[in-house]
């Protein structure tokens, strides 16, 4: 692993969405295998398990019916998330990736603060880098719950608006990094997380012509479904996995 300081890091969200059943084992073997060096995926916790999975229901990407919450464990685990695979454990995600890639792990489900900080234990335990893990989460508060149970942690605030105060919550929260919408981004806000100190990761960013005005823009990273095109587009110069 060199330290290299990259242009624009390419996050691939979900895994590599554009490539394999998002937030699935498969999804991320196809990001790791695209080179990606840094990846993202959600988190619930079911039936005292974290699972990696995006929606609250489960229609959308499984053969199953029903929210999430209902089910057993073993229930959630006998459907197909997508090409026959699995819905899989947070732990599996950190056995696969095994520190090939800087985790991004976002809090999607209540409750989920606590046992993904004892996950993250294990995992810097077991050699992965502090600065390779980084936690968001639209609910803000139980980024407040992780930082009190390990200040050490990377946190970056999700937003889906363009706040008055552009990223001075993020400020507040005490993030390493703010992960505002493609939608609402603007040179104002980079500016002003810049100005506080705050890295600026983007999502979802997949057309050619957004990833350029990102890169225009001065962002740090983009979330994107196909993480390669954000590569092929601005090669970085060199290989970290590191959230830098
Ligand atoms: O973390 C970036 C992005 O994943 C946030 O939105 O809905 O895709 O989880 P969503
Ligand atoms: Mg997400």
């Amino acid at each position: 692993m060199t330290i290299t300081t990259q242009s624009l890091i390419s996050i691939g969200h979900r895994g590599a969405k554009g490539h394999g059943p998002e937030n699935t084992l498969l999804g991320i073997e196809r990001a790791l295998a695209l080179g990606t060096t840094h990846i993202e995926i959600d988190v619930f916790l079911v039936d005292g398990e974290l699972v990696v999975f995006h929606d609250d229901r489960l229609e959308r990407t499984t053969n199953g019916t029903g929210y999430l919450w209902d089910q057993s464990f073993t229930d959630l685990r006998s459907l197909d998330a997508g090409s026959g695979e699995k819905i899989p454990t947070l732990a599996e995600v950190g056995t696969l990736i095994n520190w090939r890639a800087g985790l991004n792990i976002e809090l999607k489900g209540p409750g989920t603060a606590a046992p993904v900080a004892a996950f993250i234990d294990d995992l810097l335990n077991s050699g992965w880098p502090l600065h390779s893990i980084l936690v968001s989460s639209f609910d803000h508060r139980q980024l407040v719950e992780l930082k009190r149970l390990n200040s050490q942690i990377r946190i970056g605030a999700l937003t889906a608006s363009l706040p008055v105060d552009n990223a001075r919550f993020a400020e507040t929260l005490g993030a390493f990094s703010v992960h505002p919408s493609l939608e609402f981004i603007d040179w104002a806000f980079v500016t002003d997380a810049h100005a506080r100190g705050l890295k600026v990761y983007v999502y979802t960013v997949d057309h050619p012509e957004d990833i350029a005005r990102m890169h225009a823009l001065g962002v740090d990273g983009v979330f994107s479904n196909f993480p390669d095109r954000v590569t092929n587009q601005y090669p970085p110069t060199g290989r970290s996995i590191l959230w830098e």
